[in-house]
């Protein structure tokens, strides 16, 4: 398969890492970067032999450039990647897709009109434990589907928050510790557990000064099949936990910590839980973002998804992850803010 020619826009912390995923994977070949800070797409093409461009729009105008991954501060995507779009170019976005459900709409729309692909980066559903669940819930392995939780307890300096003037806005994060940062254990949650019919839910500031969203959030759940959930999200609990969420069946149990697998348990054991029980001290394939932004990141993930996205590209077929599942994490996000504004029950779907 020739490999895919992939542009970043947007070379700040989470560019370098697409620029590593791309580099270290056969199906992607990186032409160009770009970022409106020249000098960080220069040092970014430097590292890689590519071409750096001040200006994205110059950078699409690169018929070498098949796919371009979004890494420009979240309340940016819209408008960027319509022009993505209308050059005919494939999109991989990191998450969120964009800040609003209404904003990733227009994202839809232009990617559907201009017959392109459109990806939504959650490098977390690529960890192999994490298809090992999505396999077993498959195969019936939990029974009824009673109780799903995601946990994401997180630090992040105040100095982090004060590194970007778009951390911590609502017009350009978005949100806070669950757009930002929970966002991949919610929508792992809901990819395990199915869609949310209602949410209850309480935010809060509590450890950060000068942040227009929350620091501290908590949501009770009612998914579409009766099974009850709850998300903890915070990015002020010092130092940082992983990454927890867990599955509850009426058979069986699982539960995956940054990616990786902790506990395994099954009514009706099969062959392959003794392989699983047996990795459960080796270290997961993403890292851990629970007290660092980026130290602890790895590029596997989003090689992954990368080659995932190159694929669909060259053989007709679709992303794993698509548009529209990336949406249904921010519709979800939305509307658990919505529950802790007005202190009601929100109907989800
Ligand atoms: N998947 C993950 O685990 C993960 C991890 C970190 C960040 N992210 C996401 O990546 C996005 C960026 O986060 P970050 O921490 O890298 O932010 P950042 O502020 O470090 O980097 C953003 C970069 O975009 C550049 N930029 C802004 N407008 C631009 C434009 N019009 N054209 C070109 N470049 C432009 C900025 O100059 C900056 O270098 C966020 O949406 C965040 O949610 C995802």
């Amino acid at each position: 398969m020739a490999s895919v020619g992939f542009g970043i826009i947007g070379c700040g912390n989470i560019g370098p890492v697409h620029a590593a995923a791309i580099a270290l994977e056969k199906r992607a070949k990186l032409i160009g970067v770009s970022d409106v800070v020249e000098a960080s797409a220069q040092k970014l093409a430097g590292q890689y032999g590519a071409q750096a461009y001040g200006d994205y729009r110059k950078m699409l105008e690169n018929p070498k450039v098949e796919a371009v991954c979004l890494c420009v501060p979240s309340g940016l995507r819209a408008e960027i990647a319509v022009a993505c779009a209308l050059a005919g170019k494939h999109i991989l976005s990191e998450k969120p897709l964009d800040v609003t459900t209404k904003r990733i709409d227009k994202i839809i729309a232009a990617t559907e009109k201009a017959k392109v692909l459109l990806g939504c980066i959650f490098q977390s559903r690529f960890s192999d434990d994490a298809l090992q669940i999505r396999r077993a819930i498959d195969e019936g392995r939990f029974g009824k589907l009673i109780l799903g939780d995601a946990a994401i307890k997180w630090y992040r300096s105040q100095a982090y928050y004060d590194s970007g003037a778009w951390r911590g806005t609502w017009k350009l994060d978005g949100g806070g510790c669950l757009m930002n940062q929970g966002i991949h254990q919610i929508d792992l949650l809901q990819w395990f557990m199915g869609p949310v019919k209602t949410v209850r839910a309480q935010t809060a500031l509590v450890g950060h000064t000068g942040l227009e969203v929350e620091d501290l959030a908590t949501a009770i759940l009612e998914f579409e099949n009766g099974a009850h959930g709850v998300i903890e999200g915070s990015t002020a609990i010092w130092p940082g936990h992983p990454a927890r969420v867990e599955v509850h069946g009426t058979a069986g149990s699982a539960v995956l910590e940054d990616g990786k697998l902790k506990s395994w348990a099954f009514e009706k054991r099969k062959p392959i839980d003794k392989k699983i029980e047996a990795t459960f001290d080796r270290a997961s394939v993403l890292g851990s973002g629970a007290g660092d932004p980026l130290k602890g990141l790895s590029s596997e993930g989003h090689r992954r998804q990368i080659a995932d996205f190159a694929r669909a590209i060259r053989e007709g077929g679709r992303p794993t992850v698509e548009g529209r599942e990336g949406r249904v994490a921010v519709n979800l996000i939305e509307k658990i803010y919505e529950a802790a504004r007005t202190g009601k029950t929100v109907r989800v779907a």
